[in-house]
């Protein structure tokens, strides 16, 4: 297939870049760099021996995806582009909305104008809320998200899901077909460290502020909170290898393929890991310490959060193959060579 890939320069679209090309699937890529450097498609050129056409634009650029659908054949979309600092939501929940949502508006009806009636949306577990059981299947209701960023989530769940359900109801001969991914926690990088995960400025999650503290540009990691009802008191996670993550939507594509209407799939490993764990993980598989001190729990954290990624398995053949060490050693593989990200 030929895959138009949104936000496709950041940390899990080039890696799903790199995948589709593996599996033999084409791709084209637009992204604003906004969050994200072009040297990573070059980087991507460099593994895969594949130039990816690329479109430096805006998804909210109406005429900017008109021209896209105009050059090129587009089969699927793999929707990434969007903001995704959650703290930064709260401060500029305009933004958020206006770039998430209003984005995906202007992305969906270019889509439908110009025939091509699939796409695969990156979700997130976040839209589950504070989990009343875990592990969290995809029936759980979504929960309360208590930042516009997870809001956004929730309301592109809902527009996409509403195209189906109009185009069901209408009985229209070329449905709309959906796939709503919700991953859990990625971390990694490929394993050869040409690509991986770029913040800018102090990170705010947790595995590349680990690597930034390894690497010796920030001092210490704080811990948010051991008073959690979690076995050592910290934060659980499901954490995902980036690069499972990527192969998730390659073999989602069977399920746009089949004609699926909506579907919902968790993207994780099935196994939750504490924030102490990750970081012993860390200093074992890479002998190095991380010096951390044990701060107040952050706003808006949960204690526990991870996944039943059984209906995966089930009807799409997918599971997560790499484990909590693999993440380790990829993602600080990553960091210590590009010290500073894809910045020279
Ligand atoms: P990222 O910031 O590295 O990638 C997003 C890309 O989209 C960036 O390259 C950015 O420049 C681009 N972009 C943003 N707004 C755009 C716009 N209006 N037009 C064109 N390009 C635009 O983030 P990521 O970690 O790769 O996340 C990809 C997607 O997955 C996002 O939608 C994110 O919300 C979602 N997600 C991420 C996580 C995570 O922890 N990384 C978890 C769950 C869901
Ligand atoms: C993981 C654990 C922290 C940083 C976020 C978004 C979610 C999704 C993935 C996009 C928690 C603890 C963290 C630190 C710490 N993104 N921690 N010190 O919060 O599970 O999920 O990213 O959709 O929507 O909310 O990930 O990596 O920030 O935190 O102790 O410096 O690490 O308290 O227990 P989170 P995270």
């Amino acid at each position: 297939m030929n895959i138009l890939v949104t936000g496709g320069a950041g940390f899990i679209g080039s890696h799903t870049i790199v995948e589709l090309l593996k599996a033999g699937h084409s791709a084209v890529c637009v992204d604003n760099l906004s969050n994200s450097s072009s040297r990573a498609l070059s980087r991507v050129a460099e593994l895969t021996g594949a130039e990816v056409p690329f479109y430096e634009a805006d998804i909210r650029d109406r005429s900017a995806l008109e021209k896209i659908f105009a050059d090129h054949s587009i089969d699927c979309v793999i929707h990434f582009a969007g903001l995704k600092a959650v703290g930064e939501s709260v401060v500029k929940p305009w933004e958020y909305y206006e770039n998430n949502v209003a984005g995906t508006l202007t992305l969906v009806d270019v889509m439908r104008r110009s025939g091509c009636k699939n796409i695969i949306f990156s979700s997130s577990a976040t839209v589950y809320g504070d989990p009343a059981v875990v592990p969290i299947t995809e029936d759980c209701p979504r929960g309360v998200c208590t930042n516009p960023y997870g809001k956004t989530k929730s309301m592109q769940e809902d527009i996409l899901s509403d195209l189906c359900a109009a185009d069901k109801k209408t009985g229209d001969p070329r449905p709309w077909n959906v796939v709503l991914l919700r991953y859990f926690n990625p971390i990694g990088a490929h394993p050869s460290g040409l690509i991986g995960e770029d913040p800018s400025g102090i990170p705010n999650n947790l595995m590349p502020y680990i690597t930034q503290v390894a690497v010796g540009k920030l001092e210490k990691l704080h811990v948010f909170g051991d008073d959690y009802d979690t076995p050592d008191g910290t934060g659980v996670r499901d954490y995902i290898h980036v690069v499972d993550l990527a192969r998730g939507h390659v073999k989602a594509l069977a399920a746009i393929e089949r004609g699926c209407g909506v579907a919902v799939y968790n993207l994780g490993t099935g196994k939750g890991c504490s924030v102490l764990e990750l970081v012993k993980a860390f200093e074992r598989v890479n002998g190095i310490k991380i010096p951390y001190t044990i701060d107040p729990r952050r706003p808006g954290d949960v204690a526990a959060c991870w996944s039943d990624p059984g209906k995966a398995e089930r009807e799409l053949g997918w599971r997560a193959e790499l484990g909590i060490e693999d993440m380790c050693r990829d993602s600080w593989n990553w960091q210590k060579n590009n010290p500073n990200g894809y910045r020279e």
